[in-house]
């Protein structure tokens, strides 16, 4: 397990908020999530099936999949209704220096 740096805070090129940013780290495919309160990262693929998170969208502190519409919690990663049940894994999100720097 290592600290990435991802992203920086506090610049004009800043995540905005409600937006998401695809990440290859460490040979996974990731989200880096600005949610209304703060960063999250998340596995990039719906749990229902093999499809991209990245065509949803973030509301509050959740993501939508676009596909069947099953909405997940970004801080627990929990299916919040279905069809998925199964919870996305999460990544240990912190800002520091003016990074976002994900656990993975
Ligand atoms: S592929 Fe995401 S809910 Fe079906």
């Amino acid at each position: 397990m290592a600290w990435i740096a991802v992203a920086r805070v506090g610049e004009a090129d800043e995540l905005a908020p409600l937006a998401m940013q695809r990440l290859a780290v460490a040979e996974r495919k990731l989200l880096l999530c600005h949610g209304r309160s703060g960063y999250f990262c998340i596995d990039e693929m719906c749990t229902h099936e093999d499809y991209s998170l990245a065509f949803g969208c973030v509301r509050d502190d959740r993501i939508k999949c676009s596909l069947h519409g099953s909405w997940f919690d970004l801080a627990s990663g929990q299916a919040l209704n279905e069809p998925a049940e199964c919870a996305l894994r999460t990544y240990p999100v912190k800002i520091e220096a003016g990074q976002v720097w994900v656990e993975v």
